[in-house]
């Protein structure tokens, strides 16, 4: 194993998916996620209208919610993630897309009804508990959060360096760290948020990252979907009832 600082491997992320978006050596998948109609589904249930998407990347997800009839701000750091954000999803006036650090997301945004977050708490491990409790304070009380993660059962397990427990680092310094689902539960909770509905899924990707390959050009990525909302405190539901 290596030693390396995985919080300075985050802090350089602007650099590091700059690079992977602007192409190169590594693709990206360009394929929707295909939970999304089951995310749908729940957050028409929750009456939720509008989504704050953190982050979302070149926006594959976004386009299809939209289209679903949500509003959407969406968030990300890498100024290349968003320039193709925009190519695919031009003008529309329920999306709104911001540069932006999710590690200071509380600063923009507050009372968020619901947080989408995929593909992004396994890459920020070591600050997972900082970005929760950012997602925390942007919600409003009750408000949804979902995200998704993925377990040593994913086929891209052991690939790269290994550099910290169930860690590792892929090139070109992205980090990827796999959890148990006991390992989520505890960080949520900690987080001030009750988890709600949890949901295994098994997606099959272009392969990214140089991960090993199945059969032609795919892997398969085994994970949990998870949903969770905004514990309404007694200091809230005062403020809520005054
Ligand atoms: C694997 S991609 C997921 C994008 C999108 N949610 C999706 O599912 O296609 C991870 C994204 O995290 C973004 N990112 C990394 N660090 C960030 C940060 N501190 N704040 C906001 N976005 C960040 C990257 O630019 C990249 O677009």
């Amino acid at each position: 194993m290596i030693k390396l600082n995985e919080s300075k491997i985050v802090d350089g992320y602007e650099r590091e998916w700059d690079a992977l978006f602007s192409g190169g050596a590594f693709r990206l998948r360009y394929r929707r996620d295909p939970f999304l109609d089951e995310i749908s589904e729940h957050l028409q249930n929750q009456d939720v209208h509008k989504i704050l998407s953190v982050p979302c990347g070149d926006g594959i997800n976004e386009l299809y919610l939209c289209k679903k009839g949500f509003s959407l701000d969406c968030v990300d750091i890498s100024s290349e993630a968003l320039r193709k954000f925009k190519r695919r999803i031009g003008r529309r006036p329920r999306v709104a897309v911001y540069k932006f650090d999710a590690f200071k997301l509380s600063e923009k945004f507050q009372n968020a009804e619901a947080i989408l977050s995929l593909d992004f708490i396994f890459h920020i491990s070591p600050k997972l508990g900082e970005f929760l409790s950012q997602v925390t304070r942007s919600l409003k009380p009750g408000g949804v959060l979902i995200f998704n993660f993925y377990t040593p059962l994913d086929d891209s397990y052991q690939h790269g360096k290994k550099i910290g427990k169930k860690t590792y680092k892929v090139i070109p310094n992205i980090l990827i760290k796999y959890f148990t689902l006991d390992e989520i539960k505890r960080a949520v909770e900690d987080a001030g948020l009750t988890l709600t509905l949890v949901t295994e899924y098994v997606r099959k990707d272009k392969t990214h990252y140089g991960f090993r390959r199945e059969k032609g050009d795919f892997h398969t990525h085994r994970g949990y979907l998870v949903y969770c909302t905004k514990k309404v405190n007694g200091d809230e539901r005062q403020k809520t009832a005054i």
